[in-house]
């Protein structure tokens, strides 16, 4: 298992490329399924959930092409970061989706709406993905039952089929759910009828694969709103997208310059889905300045101002952020309180941040962060995703050695970390 090594402590100086976002990709990459015609996506991100979740993908029989800069490139060994697959679901022969895949990317169970909405069945495992609630898959089902699907759950896997169509619905999620909104979109955009959705997830990456999807030929009015209205078609073409920019990604590094001080462009950032994190950050001192169309500089002189936080679905403070905040909040003097409402088991990053010297207090949802002064190096573990990227921050504010264990959880959100810090005048090495 690899490991990262970071000695820190000094101020971060140079550019950093913002990839193509993960939960959009994976989302773009899923509606393959949808059409025998050729779907190209460009600005993919090289991560291990992309090589996940393209596993699945063939597994079922599409077929999938990668380019870079118009070379031919081998997906499993490409050292590239930004690459173009072509995916051609025209060969799909298996409708199954089995547990050894699925259970490395909770994204896995977006291909039950699809794959029913074409083929009528399908067999999926119930998910993996990081351990930070339960993580229900109630209203994925639900909104598929409600379009006729019948659907048992055996042996850990959803055995779902329909007689005929999927057939349009009138649907209000009870909860606001990423994932759920997905595999419903997916589903009406072949059912027969209009499908009305209320309480939809709004998330940039959703109204990403909605534009995608209206490409293909999709008929979806009121995208990027909680109330979603769509046309189910008899089938859908193929298209050509650009992914959009990692907005979390974005926010990770504008966290990191709050750690560090210094001064950093970063390039390729879709301003549009950070307006509300970019005021957040701002709060705190970090300056922010756009300076292009697509180009920002940040910098801090590490005087942070402690802030409270609460996360909430799009447009409020993403929780895939919170992790990250809490690493910045503990150096800020002062208390700030950190809720997180959306998972209740998401503060697995605190221990590992007081093992490096923070200050963290937690009742029930909300973490109470005393400033310190500063972090100290120690061994952490990295437990999921975000958590182990909030560790890589702490380590870089501090001079002191800190090994961070189980990097394969960053490896799944993060594009080549390591390369990215290290061009920004970071001492980090990748170890096996
Ligand atoms: C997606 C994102 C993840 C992000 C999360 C919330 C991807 C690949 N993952 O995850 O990075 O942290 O959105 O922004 O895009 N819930 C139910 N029943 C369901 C589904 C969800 O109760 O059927 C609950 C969950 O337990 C959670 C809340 O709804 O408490 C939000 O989860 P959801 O938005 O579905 O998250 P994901 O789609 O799994």
């Amino acid at each position: 298992m690899d490991k990262l090594v970071i000695k820190g402590g000094k101020p971060l100086s140079g550019t950093i490329e913002i990839s193509g976002a993960k939960n959009s990709v994976l989302a773009l990459m899923m509606t393959s399924i949808l059409t025998d015609e050729d779907l190209t996506l460009h600005n993919v991100p090289y991560l291990s959930d992309v090589l996940t979740l393209a596993e699945l993908l063939e597994n079922f029989g599409i077929t999938i092409k990668v380019k870079n800069n118009g070379q031919p490139e081998d997906l499993y060994t490409t050292k590239e970061n930004n690459l173009s697959l072509t995916l051609n679901g025209s060969t799909i022969n298996n409708l199954n989706a089995p547990y050894s895949i699925a259970k490395k990317m909770r994204a896995s169970f977006w291909s039950l709406g699809p794959m029913l909405a074409k083929f009528g069945k399908a067999t999926v495992s119930l998910p993996g993905g990081c351990s930070i609630g339960t993580r229900q898959i109630d209203l994925h089902l639900d909104t598929l039952k409600a379009m006729g699907a019948e659907i048992s759950i055996s042996n850990g896997y959803a055995n779902a089929k329909v007689n005929g169509r999927l057939k349009a619905t009138n649907f209000t999620f009870n909860k606001v759910s990423v994932g759920a909104t997905i595999n419903a979109i997916m589903s009406a955009v072949l059912a027969e009828g209009v499908s009305t959705f209320l309480n939809c997830a709004q998330e940039p990456e959703i109204q990403d694969m909605c534009h995608l999807l209206v490409k293909m030929g999709a008929d979806i009015k009121n995208i990027g709103t909680s109330k979603l209205i769509i046309t189910g078609q008899d089938k859908l073409q193929g298209a050509t997208h650009t992914t959009m920019s990692d907005r979390i990604e974005t926010g990770t590094y504008i966290a990191a310059i709050g750690l560090t001080g210094g001064s950093i462009t970063l390039n390729n950032v879709d301003f549009e889905s950070i307006k509300n994190l970019i005021d957040t950050f701002k709060k705190t001192g970090i300056q922010i300045e756009k300076t292009g169309d697509r180009t920002m500089q940040i910098s801090s002189d590490k005087q942070i101002k402690a802030m409270d936080i609460q996360t909430m679905p799009y447009p409020g403070f993403p929780t895939d952020m919170q992790a990250q905040f809490t690493a910045l909040m503990c150096l800020a003097p002062g208390t700030s309180c950190i809720t997180e409402n959306l998972f209740e088991n998401r503060f697995m990053h605190i221990p590992e941040l007081q093992r490096m010297g923070a200050d963290i207090t937690i009742n029930n949802r909300t973490a109470t962060v005393v400033g310190v002064p500063q972090f100290n190096g120690a061994k952490v573990m990295a437990t999921d995703l975000r958590a182990s990227v909030c560790l890589v921050l702490a380590a870089l504010s501090t001079p002191e050695e800190t090994i961070i264990d189980r990097i394969y959880h960053i490896d799944r959100g993060y594009c080549r970390i390591e390369h990215k810090l290290a061009k920004c005048g970071v001492d980090i090495k990748r170890v096996k």
